[in-house]
């Protein structure tokens, strides 16, 4: 492998920026240098990629993304091949994906399964979590042996009764699990039992369109759930990482949870900062494209999310990136919103759209790389050798232009589904140059890496103080 000089760049890191050359060799990082200064000799590079007036960053890492996942009767239009692929483009060189227990069945075969989908598939490097959907003793006590796979969080679910769902005590006893065997717990924090309530009463009022998807899951039953996840996490000693966090309620929870002291951490997402309730409201069954759980809240909620990402009470921006095309999936739940395939794509526009929030003067530059890369990379096992510029960790590097406008459109984009939620928005900033692992996948407008070289990550437990 070669040996890379990235000159001329600012490197941004979660703790500063400063001018810096980045020199790598083979897959690591090997030294920063002072600008300039390896034309001393101080290193031989085979190739020098210029960084003049160009961010340098650490490769970005969503720790929320579902390739090809079987959900209302079809999957995820993403393969971990087109996923990965648009993930590099868009600068993020790490993903952590799902593996989902079947009802009635193990974990082990759960992570296997997902294993033999993604190994050998994917462009960029990437882990598993494991999705509990049957906490049972024999669940329990396979939850150990994940752990020493490398998979250390597991999601549960408050809502989708009957398919995903765990009870108050079911929970508990995942939670108390999760403290002995140091792994996370991820919550998606919705009141499900109450929200079943509401949707079969708005589809007997005869209230099918998208846009009754949205008011079926009021915000105030997200607030809930988190609340109660919460507690729960409190009882069992467990570290909390609340997913897909989407309403001022539930962020007030979190914010109380972590000013008393609580190992609580949330999440939230680039739909829930960009995107708006109005879009499922839109002629013919358009709204369909921006059905997701939880829904899209009113842009009232915005303001309180981009001042719990710049203030620390939200420590990450993932994608929940889970798409199906409008076309033969969306359609599915024309005349009932209820059939409709939950989740949105966007794992390949996460970095430039979190950027518009240091255009926008909402966030640092430093905070951008935090709840990008660094923090998601700490809380899930994957520090230092992933999240950070510093010699010894993996080359994962996007040489980003601050200044190019550009315009996000399903034409352009890389992922695997006709249609985009940010069509036609422009932003500021554009991923130019990408490497994982020393090899360039994405320079001046072309992949230029090979399919298929991403490796699992063995994640380590999440940091004690998670
Ligand atoms: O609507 C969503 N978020 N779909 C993906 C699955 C999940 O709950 O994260
Ligand atoms: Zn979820
Ligand atoms: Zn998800």
């Amino acid at each position: 492998m070669s040996r890379i000089l990235i000159s001329g760049g600012t490197v941004v890191a979660a703790t500063g920026s400063f001018p810096a050359d980045v020199a790598i060799d083979g897959e690591r990082i090997v030294s920063l240098f002072e600008p300039g200064s390896t034309l001393l000799g101080h290193f031989n590079a085979d190739r020098v990629i210029d960084a003049t007036g160009k961010l340098v960053v650490p490769g970005g890492v969503d720790v929320h993304t579902h390739m090809e996942m079987p959900s209302a009767g079809t999957v995820s239009a993403d393969t971990f091949e087109t996923g990965t692929l648009a993930a590099a483009w868009g600068g993020t060189t790490t993903i952590v994906d799902f593996a989902g227990q079947a009802r009635g069945s193990g974990l082990r075969q759960a992570w296997e399964a997902e294993m033999a989908k993604a190994e050998g598939r994917c462009v960029i490097d990437f882990g598993l979590h494991m999705i509990v959907s049957d906490v049972n003793d024999s669940s329990l006590a396979e939850m150990d042996g994940m752990v020493q796979e490398g998979v250390t969080s597991f999601k549960l679910f408050m809502a989708y009764p009957g398919v995903l769902y765990s009870d108050d005590g079911q929970i508990l006893r995942a939670m108390q699990k999760a403290a002995q065997c140091a792994a996370t717990i991820m919550m998606h924090a919705e009141n499900g039992i109450a929200i079943d309530v509401l949707v079969s009463q708005a589809l007997q009022r005869n209230e099918r369109d998208p846009k009754y998807h949205a008011s079926s899951r009021p915000s105030i039953l997200e607030g809930e759930a988190t609340h109660r996840a919460i507690v729960l996490a409190q009882v069992a000693g467990a570290p909390l990482y609340i997913v897909h966090l989407s309403a001022a309620e539930a962020l007030a929870e979190v914010v109380a949870a972590r000013d008393a002291g609580a190992l609580v951490h949330a999440e939230t997402c680039p739909q829930y900062l960009f995107l708006s309730a109005g879009s499922l409201d839109q002629p013919g069954f358009e709204g369909a494209k921006f059905v997701c759980s939880p829904p899209l809240r009113g842009s009232s909620h915005h303001e309180d999310l981009w001042r719990g990402l710049a203030g620390g009470d939200l420590s990450v921006v993932a994608t929940d990136h889970c798409p199906f095309c409008f076309k033969g999936q969306k359609e599915v739940g024309r005349g009932d919103f209820s059939r409709i395939p939950n989740g949105l794509p966007g794992v390949e526009h996460r970095m430039e759209l979190i950027y518009q929030g240091v255009v926008e003067g909402r966030i640092s530059q430093e905070r951008w790389v935090e709840l990008t890369s660094t923090a998601p990379a700490r809380l899930f096992g994957m520090y230092p050798a992933k999240g950070v510029i510093q010699p010894g960790a993996d080359a994962d590097l996007v040489v980003f232009d601050p200044t190019t406008v550009h315009t996000v459109s399903a034409a352009s984009h890389h992922m695997a589904v006709d249609y985009s939620c940010y069509e036609g928005l422009d932003l500021t900033g554009r991923v130019e140059t990408v490497l994982s692992r020393g090899r360039v996948l994405v320079e001046r407008g072309a992949f230029v890496g090979a399919l298929g070289g991403g490796r699992y990550l063995k994640r380590a437990a999440p940091p004690a103080h998670l």
